[in-house]
């Protein structure tokens, strides 16, 4: 394989001037956010520019950041920025990057949903700000491995993750999808690791040696700016593609993921042009609590893809979709994130149709609606259940679901359905196109569909307000069928039945991930042990290196106390931080006495390998439990 860098940058002065034109209207107003304290009706971040240096041994980043901002009230006096748990040390303020005067400075007491308002005391006429400071070693955005939680054993990794509002943990700034910014970075890291961001990258791959800089011509929400450093390989799959990964995971990362330029074809055709110049992948290692995070140029995956043969690089259609439905149309506040996921859920299908065809997008989809209606079930806030969260107060990953995904998707599905798909691929592309590098609001949405509602009256206001409230799939939605799965339900009854397990071998013997998936979902949660053990030792299903198969057959395990399996799926439990993949299993466990205190201990030694996020998520599932 070919190795081509990524794009070079050069480093002009003009480049790197903050604020550079190109694309995007200016923000006029932003809409009211409930998650950030940041006075946006005064002050807009136009530049962010970030100087820091990850220390390992104290897991801090240290350094400054440099806003710039539009100055919408004369009047201001102060400056309001998202902190979380940061501690400032110095807040200056300027006119311009060579002025600079010392500011005063305040921390409002913190609150666990959004940390505290850091309010800097702005001159008449003041735009910028520099803040001089050192995060915590628990941010919440960042995950500090230990060398023995990599790949390499050998060196330590930091990875951020941003989304939704854990920005604010690792720099100061109006933090908050409303907002768009260009930025700069120079990240000093020690001399044998790499840092990635999502942005260009100004020194090509191996020519780092301890500084790094970066630049994001195109503006950006903060929840989308990303960094990595770890020891990283780079490999390029085309031109235009390329993985970055540990050295021992990157040719496997490459061999799986070398559709991905494929798979920008097909979007491009659908919704227009890719504006993002580079589309790479960074693999994480297993403890990154999401499957992905479409960090732009550079999104971020789970190592628990890789699959050996492609079956479930759906993740990365999914978040190379968001290149188009999130990052140039983009949520305008949490409560509309189902405009980033769910419509970026039904584009993912698109494009897995068109490069693997449309049985396996049918399957897919069959098991979204699966999973859509076992997430609801887990959900106690009844609006959660909706596709309009009620996020007052909340951190909006408390509101984290299956919900916005599916049930978007579903929304989408059935517009396809009554609009025809040309007309409806027509809206989409139109879509993208008029709001890129916009925020978008459920009602701007409504709007834009007003006119092929008058057109074709097929869709009604009852039917998307049914959409939009709905704690359940309305009764008039066109779901997704596959016949691939009325076999796969065949194959389990005539196995139930009494059939033999070398028969059910015979006709298992082409599945594919998605159809093992299905029935093992479809097997009754009370069987016999010898059942599960004669399954098990045909298939191998507690070795499955497959992490979907083997998170459905834990599943099934922990339902019938198949113990045999406990061993592999606590190992599974540790390794593994995905929150997707874990969570359930924790939860399935604590319905038991005897699960219960197996949860207990595993988290008990897993708990310090998992992200914030992650071990956030489940000590709320096990404190539920007496
Ligand atoms: N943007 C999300 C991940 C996310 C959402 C992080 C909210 C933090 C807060 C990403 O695009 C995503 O949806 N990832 C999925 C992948 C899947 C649907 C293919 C995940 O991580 O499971
Ligand atoms: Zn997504």
């Amino acid at each position: 394989m070919v190795n081509i860098r990524p794009v070079h940058v050069t480093l002009t002065a003009a480049l790197f001037a903050s604020g550079c034109g190109g694309v995007g209207a200016k923000p006029v107003t932003v809409p009211a956010d409930l998650a950030s304290y940041a006075n946006v009706r005064a002050f807009v971040t136009t530049h962010l520019a970030l100087d820091l240096t990850p220390d390992f041994g104290t897991r801090t980043i240290s350094g400054t950041a440099t806003l710039t901002f539009d100055r919408l009230d004369q009047s201001a006096t102060e400056v309001v920025l998202d902190t979380r748990d940061l501690h400032i040390t110095k807040t200056e303020t300027g006119t311009d990057e060579q002025h600079w005067s010392d500011a005063t400075f305040t921390l409002d007491t913190p609150t666990a949903a959004f940390g505290s308002a850091l309010r800097i005391a702005m001159p008449a006429g003041a735009t910028r700000v520099r803040v001089t400071y050192t995060t915590s070693p628990g941010a919440k955005g960042l995950q500090w491995l230990t060398p023995a939680q990599t790949a390499g054993k050998v060196h330590p990794f930091l990875f951020t993750q941003a989304e939704a509002i854990q920005a604010r943990s690792f720099i100061p700034l109006q933090d908050l999808p409303g907002v768009r910014f260009r930025y700069d970075a120079t990240i000093h890291t020690p001399a044998d690791l790499v840092a990635v961001m999502a942005a260009e990258m100004a020194v090509a791959p191996g020519e780092g040696h301890g500084t790094y800089q970066f630049h994001m011509p195109l503006p950006i929400p903060s929840y989308l700016l990303a960094l990595a450093v770890g020891d990283l390989k780079f490999r390029a799959m085309t031109e235009r593609t390329g993985v970055w990964a540990e050295p021992s995971v990157v040719d496997a990362a490459a061999k799986e993921f070398e559709d991905t330029d494929k798979m920008m074809e097909a979007t491009e055709k659908l919704y227009g042009k890719y504006q993002w110049g580079r589309y790479d992948l960074l693999v994480l290692p297993p403890s990154f609590p999401f499957g992905g995070m479409e960090n732009p140029r550079l999104t971020f995956a789970t190592p628990t893809v890789i699959a050996g043969d492609k079956s479930l690089v759906s993740l990365v259609a999914h978040e190379l979709a968001h290149s188009w439905s999130g990052n140039l149309a983009t949520n305008a506040t949490w409560t509309d994130f189902w405009l980033n996921e769910g419509v970026m859920t039904y584009i993912e299908r698109r494009i897995v149709e068109a490069v693997y065809g449309k049985r396996r997008a049918d399957m897919e989809a069959m098991i979204g609606v699966k999973d859509l209606e076992e997430s609801r079930k887990t959900i106690d806030v009844r609006q959660d259940r909706t596709l309009l969260p009620d996020l007052t107060g909340r951190d909006p990953d408390d509101a984290y679901s299956s919900v916005p995904y599916e049930q978007g998707a579903l929304f989408l599905s059935f517009l396809e359905a009554k609009f025809g798909r040309l007309r409806f691929d027509e809206f989409l592309k139109r879509w993208f196109e008029d709001h890129k590098f916009q925020s978008v609001t459920t009602a701007q949405f409504l709007d834009a569909l007003k006119p092929m509602m008058r057109e074709s009256p097929v869709v009604t206001d009852e039917h998307v307000q049914e959409w939009l409230h709905a704690e359940t799939v309305p009764a008039f939605a066109v779901l997704p069928t596959s016949d691939a799965f009325v076999k796969v339900e065949q194959a389990a009854a005539a196995w139930r039945s009494g059939g033999s397990t070398d028969a059910l071998a015979a006709t298992t013997k082409d599945w594919s991930t998605q159809e093992w998936i299905h029935f093992i979902d479809s097997l009754p949660r009370k069987m016999d042990a010898a059942a599960l053990t004669a399954l098990d030792k045909r298939f191998g299903l507690t070795e499955s290196r497959n992490a979907e198969i083997a998170h459905v057959w834990f599943r099934l395990a922990i339902a019938n106390h198949y113990t045999a399996a406990y061993p592999a799926m606590t190992e599974y439990m540790t390794r593994i931080g995905r929150r997707k993949l874990i969570l359930p299993l924790y939860r399935d466990l604590a319905a038991t006495p005897d699960g219960l205190a197996l949860a207990r201990k595993t988290f008990a030694s897993a708990r310090a390998g998992y992200h914030p996020l992650a071990q956030d998520s489940i000590a709320a599932v096990l404190k539920g439990q007496k």
